[in-house]
């Protein structure tokens, strides 16, 4: 059976309106068509300065789009069974966005947002929780993967404020990769990792592909590029310096 679409991005344009700069327009990316199905690792290619960022974040409603569509396969109910609804991040209401980012749609960037005196073990334990796992059997499975990414248990009950950047980046890829989500967007997230650990992300991130997840990734490392690629997506970056409104 062909696997499903999941992404499909029509016509998609960003421009930052700079309005501590008179309102300079900054072109970053115009035109862009993207589709996405279920085991694919589609990898943004372009410099640095690009837009690859603006383009992920742009995706997962992060940035407001300044024209095209972004359509995501939402599944509301992941036991529900059925293939989902096409639901386009660009119109979405901050209820229907907040619902596909609770079911459908994971990002993994490479800085943790973290939430004061929430311990690790309870941060990575959470989205199981809040979709109705008993509280012994969550924290067991975020106990699992955080042992696998090597994040010693005597910080499970620390808040990660004050860990390392590569461990903050652990913690994010445990609590985003712990759910399961069909989608996954990734923005470097084995930059700051050593080869260990940057290994174990690799073969977390195949076996959700091989299990049918779309991921839309960036790596700058041409190994892990190379160790999950499916596709590269060559991002055309507007060439011209910010425009005058
Ligand atoms: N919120 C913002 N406001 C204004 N300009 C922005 C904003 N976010 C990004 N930019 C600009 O958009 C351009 C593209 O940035 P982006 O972070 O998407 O690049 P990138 O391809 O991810 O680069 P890198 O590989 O270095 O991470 C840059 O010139 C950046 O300054
Ligand atoms: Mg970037």
């Amino acid at each position: 059976m062909k696997p499903l679409r999941q992404i499909e991005v029509r016509n998609l344009s960003k421009e930052f309106v700079l309005h501590l700069q008179d309102g300079l327009h900054m072109p970053i990316f115009s035109l862009v068509d993207m589709d996405v199905d279920g085991g694919e690792c589609v990898v943004i290619h372009a410099p640095s300065g690009a837009g690859k960022s603006t383009l992920l974040r742009c995706l997962y409603a992060n940035y407001r789009a300044s024209s095209g569509s972004v359509n995501i396969r939402h599944v509301p109910d992941r036991n529900g069974g059925g293939d989902g609804d096409w639901v386009d991040l660009t119109t979405a209401s901050p209820q229907q966005i907040h619902a596909v980012r609770r079911t459908t749609l994971g990002f993994v960037t490479q800085f943790l947002r973290v939430i004061p005196r929430i311990t690790t073990l309870d941060l990575v334990a959470e989205p199981l929780i809040s979709r109705g796992m008993a509280v012994d059997e969550a924290q067991d499975q975020a106990k699992s993967w955080l042992a696998r990414l090597k994040i010693a248990p005597r910080l499970w009950q620390v808040p990660p404020a004050t860990f390392s950047g590569g461990e903050q980046q652990r913690v994010n890829i445990a609590r985003t990769l712990i759910s399961d989500f069909p989608i996954l967007l990734l923005d470097e997230p084995t930059a700051s990792l050593d080869e260990g650990n940057r290994d174990t992300v690799i073969a977390m991130i195949q076996e959700a592909c091989d299990r049918g997840t779309a991921v839309v990734g960036i790596f700058h490392d041409e190994y892990v590029r190379r160790a999950l690629a499916t596709r590269l997506f060559p991002l055309e970056a507007i060439q011209s310096v910010a425009m005058e409104a």
